[in-house]
């Protein structure tokens, strides 16, 4: 039944450990125990995925009783939080959302480290409703609006982090109250704040707040981050291209329009490109070249946090290399390598599992992953 949890309230600002602090206005790198060369994940609008099973089929009209409901905290952050905590990364997850919040408590009881900034509304929530059948029907709230007060103190506490994290990963819609300009600010402010510290910065959103980062970016590559993780139509609306043709064309072999678009973002100061393109494949763009991986043969199940399974597989790919610290163990190609694996057989794993499942180390075989690298758009013959 449901797994509304009644677990100690926490204060706002205070990470799972209970060491931290009692107020956000005490809140500091160190206070906030920040461990070094963390990952830290930032979910402006978070969400209650609440999955509601009916027994008979969904009668519309009528009333309709639940069997089960499971509430699991969700938002694309939180989602790569959970992915890069249960692979034994350092890993921090900050989410506007009261104390008393159930959304708070159920993500203190995961275990990961949780700093809620303050919200005055609750965490909405995204309602699932399966039925014997396996047909779902998804009732999305909007997000709540934050207040010009507590959208500052998000911004601080981000801007405080910045010089002790490995990755700073922005990810999702935005709440009303938040601009759509909000995540290429955020860029700057990071960088700005880091004074210095290697912190690298991955976004993943869609719509207007994407547009608008694609159109600083095409101005001014400081604003770059290091990592976008588009899909195809997400890359056609950083680059105002045709994203559905990029994707049908890699779906029928033809790798050209996805690898050029990939590297036309590399050309204006995006570290990493992670442009995954569903079942067929996944392009890795950077400056040293461009790199292929198809998933492995899986039975898809839920393609829900796919996405954020493979941005998370890629910054554990990445920390796995030693690359983070900057005092990289391995040669470049062989870094890029690795993330790209560990991006697709991340991505792969929460594909073929239920719901909003965020797979365990256990789930994933990086190993069965091939990557196959390209010279650049041309060389791609033998990519399948
Ligand atoms: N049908 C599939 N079979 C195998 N793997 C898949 C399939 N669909 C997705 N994946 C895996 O998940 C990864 C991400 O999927 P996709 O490209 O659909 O991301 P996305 O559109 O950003 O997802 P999301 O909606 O979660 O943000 C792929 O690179 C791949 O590893
Ligand atoms: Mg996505």
């Amino acid at each position: 039944m449901s797994s509304h949890s009644s677990s100690p309230t926490p204060q706002e600002g205070e990470t799972h450990d209970g060491s931290s602090p009692s107020g956000i206005e005490a809140l500091d790198s160190q206070s906030l125990r920040i461990p070094d060369n963390a990952v830290v994940t930032v979910t402006p609008n978070p969400c209650m995925d609440r999955t509601a099973a009916i027994s008979t089929p969904l009668d519309r009209g009528g009333v309709n009783r639940i069997t089960d409901v499971t509430d699991v905290p969700a938002g694309k952050g939180i989602n790569v939080a959970m992915a890069t905590y249960r692979a034994d990364e350092p890993t921090v997850a900050i989410a506007p959302a009261s104390a008393g919040d159930p959304f708070t408590s159920l993500v203190h009881k995961t275990g990961l480290s949780f700093v809620s900034t303050p919200a005055d509304h609750p965490v909405r929530v995204n309602l699932t409703v399966t039925e014997p059948d396996g047909t779902t029907t998804k009732l999305n709230e909007p997000g709540n609006p934050l207040e010009p007060d507590h959208v500052d103190t998000l911004t601080r506490v981000i801007s405080q982090v910045a010089q002790r994290a490995s990755w700073i990963v922005l990810s999702g819609s935005l709440p009303p109250g938040l601009p759509t300009s909000w995540y290429a600010d955020m860029v700057g402010a990071i960088r700005k704040s880091a004074d210095g510290h290697d912190v690298k910065i991955a976004v993943d959103t869609s719509d207007k707040p994407l547009e608008e980062l694609g159109a600083r970016i095409l101005k001014d590559p400081t604003v770059a981050p290091d990592l976008l993780k588009p899909n195809g139509f997400e890359i056609g609306q950083i680059l105002g291209l045709d994203g559905k043709n990029i994707e049908h064309e890699a779906s029928q072999g033809n790798l050209k329009p996805a690898t050029e678009a990939a590297q036309l973002l590399v050309d204006h100061g995006v570290r990493y490109v992670l442009l995954t393109l569903g079942a067929s494949v996944a392009v890795l763009a950077t400056q040293q070249g461009t790199w292929y991986a198809s998933p492995p043969p899986i039975t898809p199940v839920s393609t829900v946090g796919a996405g954020d399974s493979s941005l998370a597989g890629f910054i554990i790919g990445t920390q796995r290399s030693g690359h983070s610290n900057g005092k990289s163990s391995a040669t470049d190609s062989s870094v890029e390598k690795t993330a790209l694996q560990y991006a697709v057989a991340y991505g792969s794993a929460a594909t073929s599992l239920p719901g909003t499942t965020i797979p365990f180390p256990s789930q994933t075989q990086p190993e069965s992953v091939t990557v196959m690298a390209g010279a650049g758009a041309t060389a791609l013959k033998g990519v399948s």
